[in-house]
C-alpha cells in the first residue's frame, strides 16, 4: 500500500513520541493550575505523550504513581514533589530501571545523582526578596509581622522561612509575632488569618508576610471581614503573581508579590530532549527568576497578561 507524505511524516513522528509521566502535587492554588495548564500545553507543542498523575497532596500517591511510571517505562519523570524528605527508595527504583527524573518546581533532600536536574526558582531568594521589600517599606517605628506558612515540609515553606528571616535579621523593629501554615490555600490563608486577628486583638499588626498569593488572598477577605484595610493598615506581601494579586495590588489590598514563574514545563522538557538526542547532561539546578512587582508596576496590565494562562 502507498502511503502518502502526511501519512509517513505521522506515522514517523508517532513512532518517535516520547511518553512522560507527571506525578503533579494536587490543585492547592492559582500557581498550581497553570504550572498543570502550561505543562499539559508545552507536551502537546512537542509531541510528547504526557501522562498526568494528580497526588490530592499526598507523598504516598506520589510515590504509587512513580512506581507505576517506572513499570509502565515511561521515558521520563517529572516529579512536583509535596515535601523535601522520604524520595530516596522510589528515586532509586527510577534510576535503576534507567528513567530520568526533573524535579520541577519544589525540591528533595535527596543526593542529586537521583535525578537528572532540577527546575524552580532560587526559593530562599524569594523569602529574601520579600522580606527585603518589607524592610524598605515598612511604616516608621516597630513593625508586628504575621506570617502564613505553606505547606509543612515542603521546600518553599522551608525556605522562603528562612530568606525572610535573613533579609530583616538586624532590623531589630521588624518582629515576627505569629508563624502558622496555611497549608498554600486560600481557604487555609483565610482561617488561620482570622486566627491571627483574634489572638492579637488589640495589638497592632503591621504586615503579613505569606508563602503565596493564595494564602494572602483568603487572608485579605479575613482583614476586611474584621473591618481593616488590607495594604493599608496592614501590609502584604506575598510570591508567586497570580492575576488576583495583580486585581488586588490594583484595588489597593496587596502590596507586593515575587513572580514564580508556571513555565517550569518548558525548560524541562528542553533538556530532556537534549538529553533524549544525544545523553547532554543538563546543569543540576536550572533556575528560573524571581522578580519582585509591587503597585507601582501597573498591575491591570500585568493582571491581563496572566489572566488567560490557565491560572
Ligand atoms: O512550589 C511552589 C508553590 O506551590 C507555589 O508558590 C504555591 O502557590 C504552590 O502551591
Amino acid at each position: 500500500t502507498l502511503l502518502t507524505s502526511a501519512a509517513i511524516t505521522a506515522c514517523a513522528f508517532a513512532a518517535s513520541a516520547q511518553t512522560v509521566g507527571f506525578s503533579q502535587i494536587g490543585s492547592e492554588s492559582g500557581w498550581r493550575a497553570a504550572e498543570t495548564t502550561l505543562t499539559r500545553q508545552q507536551a502537546e507543542e512537542r509531541g510528547i505523550d504526557l501522562r498526568f498523575s494528580d497526588a490530592q497532596q499526598r507523598q504516598e500517591n506520589q510515590i504509587a504513581a512513580i512506581r507505576s511510571f517506572v513499570a509502565q517505562g515511561v521515558d521520563a519523570i517529572l516529579l512536583a514533589p509535596v515535601v523535601a524528605t522520604g524520595w530516596d527508595s522510589v528515586l532509586e527504583e527510577a534510576k535503576e530501571a534507567e528513567i530520568p527524573v526533573v524535579l520541577l518546581d519544589r525540591r528533595v533532600d535527596s543526593s542529586d545523582d537521583l535525578y537528572l536536574t532540577a527546575v524552580g526558582s532560587d526559593l530562599v531568594h524569594e523569602g529574601s526578596v520579600a522580606g527585603q521589600w518589607l524592610v524598605d517599606n515598612k511604616p516608621e517605628g516597630t513593625c508586628r509581622v504575621v506570617e502564613l506558612q505553606g505547606t509543612t515540609g515542603s521546600s518553599p515553606a522551608i525556605d522562603r522561612a528562612t530568606g525572610f528571616r535573613n533579609a530583616i535579621e538586624g532590623n531589630a523593629d521588624i518582629e515576627i509575632v505569629r508563624s502558622q501554615t496555611g497549608d498554600f490555600t486560600r481557604t487555609g490563608g483565610k482561617e488561620v488569618m482570622e486566627s491571627f486577628l483574634q489572638a492579637e486583638a488589640g495589638n497592632e499588626i503591621c504586615a503579613l508576610y505569606a508563602h503565596n498569593d493564595d494564602m494572602a488572598l483568603g487572608a485579605i477577605q479575613a482583614i476586611k471581614e474584621a473591618g481593616m484595610d488590607p495594604g493599608d493598615d496592614i501590609l502584604i506581601v506575598s510570591i508567586d503573581a497570580v492575576p488576583d494579586i495583580f486585581q488586588a495590588m490594583a484595588d489597593g489590598d496587596a502590596n507586593a508579590t515575587v513572580e514564580l514563574t508556571p513555565n517550569m514545563a518548558g525548560p524541562a522538557f528542553d533538556a530532556l530532549e537534549a538529553y533524549w538526542a544525544d545523553g547532554t547532561e543538563p546543569e543540576k539546578f536550572i533556575q528560573t527568576e524571581s522578580k519582585l512587582y509591587t503597585q507601582s508596576d501597573d498591575p491591570m496590565a500585568e493582571y491581563e497578561a496572566r489572566k488567560d494562562l490557565g491560572y
